[in-house]
């Protein structure tokens, strides 16, 4: 969604351009980016999407993608050419049905040039056939695609689509999927929200996957492999589905006793966040070697090293966080990386305090005084961390204690109104760090600018620990 206000000499402009004819107005290349300053090359211009269909095929034998992707599309400029990103082989395109030209640009961008330009605000198709291996793939000496023993799997941040479907990879870009994989009878494909349908036919079963809600690019994900596959609903009448590799070994045990109880957790933080924002919830965990976990919409990526010490609902509650913090509600820049990381580690404190394994407020002064001020931790400034540091500790832990630091000096009552009221507001768009401390200073009708520069935005240790600070 895009308002614009439109001045009255703004007005009487448009009028002017609308008389004359299409043919003569210019049209422009759309951008190669989204203006991201950490992730420059991060989406492209001109166009916004709101539906992704995606029709795929996959091998686990040769770790051969392909298939057909339809997006579909809102111009928001006259284009004579756009981009999408895709690190994959692109064999046709076509645009509003017709065959459009196309060129590969470095690493991920396909530059598709139409055969008629495109007009603004108009409604635009593109197909695009493509296949590869996304294994083989490499942006920026990287790859996002983890290749297991039985399959693959797509799920990596900031960004994954590249290497398995063409995009606008960037959170301001949020669209609908339906993800259509076929696979070997026997494996199978693994995606985001609702499983539509289950077919076999000639050897293959298809899985035909919904997510029916606005979902960034990066939060898409697709598994293939050999997994078992637990299903209910919660008492909400949610379809919950889990899938476990059957390749988890000592793992698997510890990993079921955890992601078993995701329905628990999330009724647990619909009484903190208000109501869940999606249509199905769950957890899957392929065999891979990774030691992370990722919020994919709906259904989070687990990784079976966070289960090697027995069970770990912290982590469930972290990814089941960032359903509110960080999917409905995305960054607008990656910079603003702290209003998914910060609330998903809060999250695991208030999960600690509920347990009584320890209060916020212990695990907040914990992390404070374990680290010197002259530990690097504290260089890193968590509300503008830099691409590099994107994912450091000081972002999560750094980030919670300004979580904690906020609820003293604001109260109970007006915090945990802050922390339901967020997801509302925003619910489904993007925000920034600044609109963060707006808002919280709105709901507590408290000046809150010194207290966020000093957890947020100072390279440096802050001189007193949460508690303290707030009576400053
Ligand atoms: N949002 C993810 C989490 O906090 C972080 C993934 C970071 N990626 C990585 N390769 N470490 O669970
Ligand atoms: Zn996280």
């Amino acid at each position: 969604m895009h308002r614009r206000i439109f001045a009255p000499g703004v007005l009487a402009a448009a009028t002017l351009l609308l008389a004359v004819p299409a043919s003569a107005a210019s049209f422009a290349p759309g951008a190669p980016g989204m203006g991201d300053p950490y992730y420059p090359a991060a989406g492209n211009g001109g166009y916004d999407v709101s539906h992704y269909d995606l029709r795929l095929k996959y091998q686990p034998a040769t770790d051969l993608l392909e298939g057909t992707a339809t997006l579909l599309a809102t111009t928001k400029q006259n284009l004579s050419s756009f981009h999408l990103d895709l690190g994959l082989d692109v064999s046709e395109v076509r645009v509003n049905g017709r065959l459009a030209r196309f060129a590969k640009e470095g690493e991920q961008e396909l530059v598709i040039t139409p055969a008629a330009p495109l007009e603004k605000g108009k409604s635009l198709s593109v197909v695009v056939r493509y296949a590869g291996k996304p294994s083989e793939v490499r942006i920026g000496g990287f790859t996002a695609w983890h290749r297991t023993p039985d399959g693959g799997v797509a799920a990596q941040e900031p960004d994954s689509a590249a290497w398995w479907f063409p995009s606008n990879d960037h959170p301001l870009d949020k669209a609908t999927y339906d993800v259509s994989v076929s696979v070997p009878d026997g494996s199978q494909a693994i995606s985001n929200g609702v499983l539509q349908s289950q077919s076999s036919k000639l050897g293959w079963t298809r899985f035909a996957w919904r997510s029916n809600k606005p979902q960034a690019s990066y939060l898409a994900t697709l598994a293939v492999g050999r997994f078992d596959v637990t299903t209910d609903r919660t008492a909400s009448g949610l379809p919950v589905l889990n899938a476990y590799s059957k390749d988890l070994g000592d793992h698997g045990g510890a990993a079921r006793a955890s992601i078993e109880r995701t329905a628990e957790v999330t009724e647990w933080l619909e009484g903190i966040f208000g109501p869940y924002p999606f249509n199905a919830i769950g957890g899957y965990i392929p065999n891979v070697t990774s030691g992370y976990a990722l919020e994919t919409q709906t259904r989070p990526f687990y990784s079976p090293r966070q289960f090697a010490n027995g069970a770990n609902v912290s982590v469930v509650v972290h990814e089941m966080a960032h359903q509110w913090y960080g999917d409905s509600v995305s960054v607008h820049h990656w910079k603003d990386i702290w209003i998914n990381e910060g609330f998903a580690r809060y999250s695991q404190w208030l999960w600690s305090e509920k347990e009584g394994e320890g209060t916020a407020q212990e695990l907040a002064d914990h992390a404070y005084s374990s680290r010197p001020a002259d530990d690097p931790f504290w260089q890193v400034k968590p509300g503008d961390p830099g691409p590099d540091k994107q994912f450091d500790i000081a972002v999560y832990d750094r980030g919670a204690m300004a979580i904690q630091a906020l609820r003293n000096k604001v109260g109970d009552e007006a915090f945990f109104r802050i922390l339901k009221g967020w997801p509302q507001q925003y619910a489904y768009g993007n925000a920034k760090v600044s609109d963060f401390v707006r808002y919280a200073e709105k709901v507590s009708k408290k000046p809150l600018a010194e207290l966020f520069d000093t957890w947020l935005f100072q390279p440096s240790k802050p001189s007193a620990p949460a508690a303290a600070q707030a009576r400053i």
